[in-house]
């Protein structure tokens, strides 16, 4: 459908501004003390010193991080600096350009629920704070890759999603675990755009789930997760594009009928399940064989499976038929 097409977020993404000069103008409006007025041709979400301020002040897990970091995950190259990953951001539901951080202040993170459901032993709701009390926390360092060709470098803090495995008890008959994100059109004006299948819907293996790469998210940088990246928690899978890792979740469930997740809804032949990093299979319409380092704006090489060959490549073995790359 045109419509759809015209607003995949790599429309967006080849326009851009060089983070460079979006932060610049950022810094620029907020000397001059735009706070959160509108100012034509630029979005709202630019410049508002309030929820800057408000951003970490409220959050109840502030106490826990930062948390340790585990050293066997190694990075090839220097963090991201969080002025730019926490402030270029793809998060659909509080629009489609990169600079959301502001709108996304919006979003109220406690209460926040937890539902776990589907073919599990027994269904279950957990608050997030309880959840946070149960869950092995630690630091890790991982390569961030979307879909578009960039790239980030960025310190998660979290828990292993095996570990919530093992607290949601799955049956053995299932499959697939599907995610999905927070519903309200009155915080997300994003949702009020007809034309997606909203709630954002991800989904993974049990065998992915499982492998000890995948990490749900619920802070970065030795604080809580901010709002635009995901508070208070998401999923990283750092094999996998980035539109694999769902932000903001409230549901997991468990199938064994593979997900169908969002991304494929609006363009499955573009975003498919699977969607592994794999420099030498194109997205149809660019290259994966670089990509800019957001910050540094150097152009890179991708490596396949994000360089993270050693932990995931046997996942797939027998798989060859399925559209691994895309
Ligand atoms: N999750 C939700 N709910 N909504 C989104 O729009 N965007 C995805 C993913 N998770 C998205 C989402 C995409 S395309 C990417 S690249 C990453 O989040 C971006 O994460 P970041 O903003 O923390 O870098």
């Amino acid at each position: 459908m045109l419509i759809r097409r015209n607003r995949g977020w790599e429309l967006r993404e080849a326009a851009a501004t060089p983070e460079a000069v979006f932060m610049e103008r950022r810094a620029l409006l907020k000397a001059m003390g735009f706070g959160a007025l509108l100012i034509p041709g630029m979005t709202a979400a630019i410049a508002s010193d309030a929820a800057e301020d408000a951003k970490d002040s409220t959050d109840p897990s502030a106490g826990l991080y930062p948390v340790k970091r585990n050293p066997h995950y190694k990075l090839d190259r220097p963090l991201t600096d969080p002025k730019y990953s926490e402030y270029y951001n793809n998060f659909y539901e509080f629009g489609s350009e990169k600079d959301i951080a502001d709108a996304a202040q919006a979003l109220k993170i406690r209460p926040w629920t937890i539902k776990i459901d589907g073919m599990v032993e027994k269904p279950l709701e957990i608050g997030i704070d309880d959840l946070l009390k149960k869950m092995p926390l630690e630091e890790r360092l991982y390569r961030h890759r979307c879909v578009e060709a960039w790239s980030m470098a960025v310190p998660w803090s979290g828990f292993p999603m095996s570990a919530f495995l093992a607290l949601a008890k799955p049956l053995s008959s299932a499959k697939y675990v599907r995610m999905e994100t927070f519903l309200d059109a009155s915080v997300a004006s994003g949702q009020k755009q007809f034309w997606y299948p909203w709630p954002y819907v991800e989904g993974v293996t049990i065998a992915e789930a499982g492998n000890e790469l995948a990490f749900m998210v619920t802070g970065m940088y030795g604080k809580p997760m901010p709002k635009q990246d995901g508070a208070p928690l998401r999923l990283v899978l750092p094999w996998k594009y980035g539109f694999k890792s769902i932000k903001s979740i409230v549901r997991v469930s468990f199938t064994d009928k593979q997900p169908v997740t969002f991304w494929q809804t609006v363009q499955g032949d573009e975003y498919g399940f699977w969607a592994n990093v794999n420099p030498e299979v194109p997205h149809p319409r660019w290259s994966q064989e670089t990509e800019r380092e957001i910050g540094t704006d150097k152009r890179v090489p991708t490596l396949k499976w994000n360089g993270y060959g050693e932990f995931v490549a046997h996942l797939y073995d027998g798989l060859g038929n399925e559209k691994l790359f895309i």
